[in-house]
Formats: C-alpha cells, structure tokens, sequence
C-alpha cells in the first residue's frame, strides 16, 4: 500500500528542487540588483564573470569578426580604421585601453556627456546582441590591436 507511488504525493526530492531554485534565484537577484546596485566598483568586477564569457579561440574571434561586421563595421569600418566612430587598431584610446573597460564601454555605448568627438555611440551599437557576443568581438578586436590590455575574466570551464 505505501510502496505504491500514486499514494506518496510530491516526492521531497522534487520539493527540496523547486523551493531550492526559487531561492537561488530570490538570492541572485537581491545580489544584483540590491546589493551590486549599490556598487558601482564592485559591478566593474563581478558583472563580467556572471555574464557568459566565452573562451578566447581562433573560432570565437572569428565569431567576433562576423559580428563586428553586423554590428559595428557602419562606423567603424571594414578595416577598424574609424569612420564616424573612431580608429581601434591604433593605440589611441579616449574610454581606456584594458578590456573590462571596453566592454563596458561597448555595452553601454557613449552619450553626448562621455562623448570625446561629439558622436555618439548607442549601447551594443545599436545591434540585438547579447553580453557574450560583445566579448567575442572585443577578442576580435584585440586580436588585431596588440595596445588593447587582455585582462578578460578567464571563464570557468
Ligand atoms: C552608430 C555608430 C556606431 C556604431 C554602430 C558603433 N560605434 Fe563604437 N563608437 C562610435 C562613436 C561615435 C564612438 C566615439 C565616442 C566618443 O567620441 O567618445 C565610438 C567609440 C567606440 C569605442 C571606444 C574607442 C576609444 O577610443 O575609447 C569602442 C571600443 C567602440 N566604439 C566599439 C564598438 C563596437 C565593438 C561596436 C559594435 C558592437 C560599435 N562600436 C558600434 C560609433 C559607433
């Protein structure tokens, strides 16, 4: 009678399950948009590691090259000799040369406030992409522009 399955309800595996993620998520949540919220300098540092940082290969660059070409090749050129936006294989860099700053730069794009030209430039360009493909064409970039610092969090494996 009790070894039939019909009778035992919800097991507590599957209880301990789902109670289980709806914390996890109740927890990263309050830890991103509450306690991170509030700093900005722990976010530079901790938001890049949660956000899918691929590995750095010759086939995500060359990811990153087609997506530079949809996304950023109308202003920076075929060549990522600048065009409205500015050159980014010199050793010229107006928002830092590392990058965790590029990233951040790309993601979020320059107003008319950061701006140095007085272009500016949207968040992600503009493009439907996600934080993970940014990274793949920040490797292309880099790839191609040995003054770009490579301090991109190492993604777990
Ligand atoms: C609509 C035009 C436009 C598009 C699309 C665009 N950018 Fe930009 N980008 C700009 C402009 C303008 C600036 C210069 C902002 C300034 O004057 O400070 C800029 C600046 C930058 C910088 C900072 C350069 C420095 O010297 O610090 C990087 C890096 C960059 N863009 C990368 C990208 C990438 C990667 C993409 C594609 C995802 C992209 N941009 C798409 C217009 C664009």
């Amino acid at each position: 009678m009790s070894n039939n399955p019909t009778e035992k309800g919800v097991p507590n595996w599957l209880l301990f399950l789902f109670f289980g993620s709806l914390a996890v998520g109740a927890m990263y949540s309050v830890f991103k948009h509450g306690f991170l919220a509030e700093q900005p300098r722990l976010q530079a540092y901790i938001i890049p590691t949660l956000v899918e940082v691929p590995q750095r290969s010759d086939a995500v660059i060359s990811e990153g090259e087609k997506l530079y070409g949809q996304a950023c090749v109308a202003c920076h050129g075929a060549n990522l000799q600048g065009l409205v936006g500015p050159n980014l294989v010199d050793a010229e860099w107006w928002h830092g040369d590392n990058e965790q700053k590029i990233y951040k730069g790309i993601v979020n794009g320059f107003s008319a406030a950061q701006s140095q030209s007085g272009q500016i430039m949207p968040a992600k360009g503009g493009a439907n992409i996600s934080d993970g493909d940014v990274w793949k064409i920040l490797f292309y970039i880099s790839s191609k522009n040995g003054s770009i610092k490579q301090d991109a969090p190492i993604p777990e494996i």
